[in-house]
C-alpha cells in the first residue's frame, strides 16, 4: 500500500538550536497515525537529529548525496557515509540541485543507484518551469524527466522510490498548483508508472506534490486521489504550520 508522506525540506536553513527546536516540536506532536514524516535536513545536523528522532514514522532525510561512491570530492557527502549513520532517505532532483548545481537526469539516475545499492530511498523530484507549463508541454516534459531516470530501472529498485512532482513556478513562489493542476500531473505520473512497471506497483509509489504548501492548502491538495502527501519548504520551517499539514490527510 502507498504511504501517506509528509515530508519538510529545511534546504540551506536553521542553525543548530533552530533545528532542535524545531524538530523538538515535531517529535512532541508526533506523526499521526498512517503519515510518516520526514525530515530533510542540513547534513551537518543528521548525526543529533537522527539520535533524537528517527524512529517508527518519524525519519530524518539527507537533502543530497554525491553521486560517485568515494574519493577526492572535497565537501561532498556519499551514500556510504549517510547509510553508515543509519539515514533511511534522501532527496535527489530536486529543481535546484538541478539548476544551481548543473545535476542531469544521467547524474540524477546515478546517485539513485548508489543510494538504492545502500538501502537508502530516494525521494526523487521532478517538475517544469513556468515556460514550460505555460506552453502545455509540461506532462511531456515531466514524463521525460522520469523516463531518463526511475523508469529505467529495475521493477524491485523502483518499488523503493518515492516521487515529489514540483512546479518550478510555485517553489517558494506563494503561487501552488491547483489541487486540479496537481491531480492532472500526479495522475499522468502514476499512469506512465503503470505503463512500465504494471497497475500494482503505480498504485503502491507515493507521488508527493510539493511547491507553496501550507496550513491553509494542504487539505485540499492532499484530498486528490493521486496525491501522497506533500515536500513542504518555507512552511516546514514554521512548527505549527508543519504540524498542521501533517494532520492535513
Ligand atoms: P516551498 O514549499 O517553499 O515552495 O518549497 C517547495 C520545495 O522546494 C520543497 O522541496
Amino acid at each position: 500500500m502507498r504511504k501517506k508522506i509528509a515530508a519538510g525540506n529545511w534546504k540551506m536553513n536553521c542553525t543548530l538550536e533552530k533545528a532542535s527546536e524545531l524538530s523538538n516540536k515535531i517529535i512532541e506532536a508526533g506523526s499521526p497515525d498512517g503519515v510518516l514524516t520526514i525530515l530533510c535536513v542540513p547534513s551537518v545536523y543528521i548525526s543529533t537529529l537522527l539520535d533524537k528522532a528517527s524512529h517508527g514514522n518519524i525519519q530524518i532525510a539527507a537533502q543530497n548525496v554525491h553521486h560517485k561512491p568515494s574519493g577526492a570530492y572535497t565537501g561532498e557527502i556519499s551514500v556510504e557515509m549517510l547509510s553508515s549513520l543509519g539515514v533511511k532517505y534522501v532527496v535527489i532532483g530536486h529543481s535546484e540541485r538541478r539548476e544551481y548545481f548543473h545535476e542531469t537526469n544521467d547524474i540524477l539516475l546515478e546517485k539513485t543507484k548508489l543510494a538504492l545499492s545502500a538501502g537508502i530511498l530516494p525521494l526523487f523530484c521532478c517538475g517544469e518551469s513556468l515556460e514550460i507549463r505555460k506552453s502545455g508541454a509540461h506532462l511531456d516534459f515531466v514524463l521525460d524527466q522520469l523516463r531518463e531516470t526511475i523508469l529505467t530501472l529495475s521493477v524491485e529498485d523502483f518499488k523503493n522510490i518515492v516521487i515529489a512532482y514540483e512546479p518550478i513556478w510555485a517553489i517558494g513562489t506563494g503561487e501552488t498548483a491547483s489541487p486540479e493542476q496537481a491531480q492532472e500531473m500526479h495522475a499522468s505520473i502514476r499512469n506512465e508508472v503503470a505503463k512500465v512497471f504494471g497497475q500494482e506497483i503505480a498504485n503502491d509509489t507515493s507521488i508527493l506534490y510539493g511547491g507553496s504548501v501550507k496550513g491553509a492548502n494542504a487539505k485540499e491538495i492532499f484530498a486528490k486521489p493521486d496525491v501522497d502527501g506533500g515536500l513542504v519548504g518555507g512552511a516546514s520551517l514554521n512548527g505549527e504550520e508543519f504540524i498542521t499539514i501533517m494532520n492535513s490527510f
